[in-house]
């Protein structure tokens, strides 16, 4: 299904058509995948339209620039106010949000000191990432035989475009087999994350997670779900899970902000726990929507109305 078209697009402060957001197809970024970007969820709430954990996605936005060293020509606040205004002009109560700072056009060497950096901002409607019924009934998933990245390879703190290529290998792999989704291990063999979304596992009531050192984004979604643990008294463990885990689990699921909660019911076929959401993911669900919907009260100020 083709991508929605919005009416405009936040470009180095200006907006434009849709049609007319265009870059060169010398500009650096084309080349050598110099990007760091952002994916984040508006919603539609009772007060209008919310955005969701605006502040934490534009930190990480500029985290993943300075690890590559990458200027951006404009504070958070600015880039903050520049995602409320493109949600505001194309008139939208609920859309996915896609903030990319990249390296320009001006010369192709690997270098990337001579190119200018520029950002975007584009917004659309986009439904469930997974699949409609998938929060409700699970997905099917595979191991990847794709590892995630390795440490000290590509920095996997910084959501960077580079970083995709090897989020596509996962999600063509599992396609093509006849999965959803793919879940990668590290280069270490211990479960790291989905192509596009983090883990977690629940065993005897216990929730486990795998730490950042596992090759692992730090997702704002899997944060959600740490705090809600915290809160609901869940014990979380975050710790370098063995492969198996995934077979011996009660339940696993997927957290992004794509994604949301997923609930995963088979990894390699093999059943996870009843084949079917179990109750601490429903639990978690819950709440999720109820903070995002506005319907719960937002204790933690992660809603920015627009
Ligand atoms: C590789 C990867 N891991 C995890 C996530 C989940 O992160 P978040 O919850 O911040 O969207 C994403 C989505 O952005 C991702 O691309």
């Amino acid at each position: 299904m083709a991508l929605e078209k919005s009416d405009k697009i936040w470009m180095d402060g200006e907006f434009v058509n849709w049609d007319d957001a265009k870059i060169h197809v010398c500009a650096h970024v084309v080349h050598y995948g110099t990007s760091v970007f952002e994916g984040m969820r508006v919603y539609k709430t009772p007060k209008g339209a919310g955005a969701f954990r605006l502040d934490a996605h534009v930190r990480r936005l500029f985290d993943s620039a300075k690890i590559y060293r990458m200027d951006v020509p404009f504070t958070q606040e600015q880039i903050n106010d520049a995602i409320l205004e493109t949600v505001r002009v194309n008139k939208l109560e609920e859309c996915y949000v896609r903030p990319v700072v990249y390296r320009g056009y001006e010369e192709l060497g690997v270098n990337p000191f001579p190119n200018p950096v520029n950002v975007f901002v584009a917004v659309w409607k986009w439904g469930k990432y997974l699949g409609k019924d998938a929060l409700e009934n699970g997905v099917d998933v595979c191991v990847s035989t794709w590892s995630r990245i390795a440490p000290n390879t590509l920095p996997a703190l910084a959501k960077c475009g580079a970083n995709y290529m090897n989020s596509q290998l996962i999600k063509m792999e599992a396609i093509v087999n006849g999965y959803v989704e793919g879940i990668a291990t590290d280069t270490l063999g211990y479960v790291s994350e989905g192509s596009g979304e983090n883990l977690f596992v629940v065993r005897d009531g216990v929730l486990y997670t795998p730490p950042l050192g596992a090759s692992v984004l730090p997702g704002i979604t899997r944060d959600c779900v740490i705090t809600f643990a915290e809160e609901m008294g869940i014990k979380l463990v975050e710790q370098v899970l063995p492969r198996e885990m995934l077979y011996l689990a009660d339940e696993v699921f997927f957290t992004g902000s794509a994604a949301e909660i997923s609930p995963i019911r088979s990894v390699d076929k093999i059943t996870v726990g009843a084949g079917k959401r179990g109750p601490i993911t429903e639990k978690l669900q819950k709440r999720f929507f109820a903070v995002i919907t506005g319907e719960a009260d937002d204790r933690y100020g992660w809603l920015t109305y627009v």
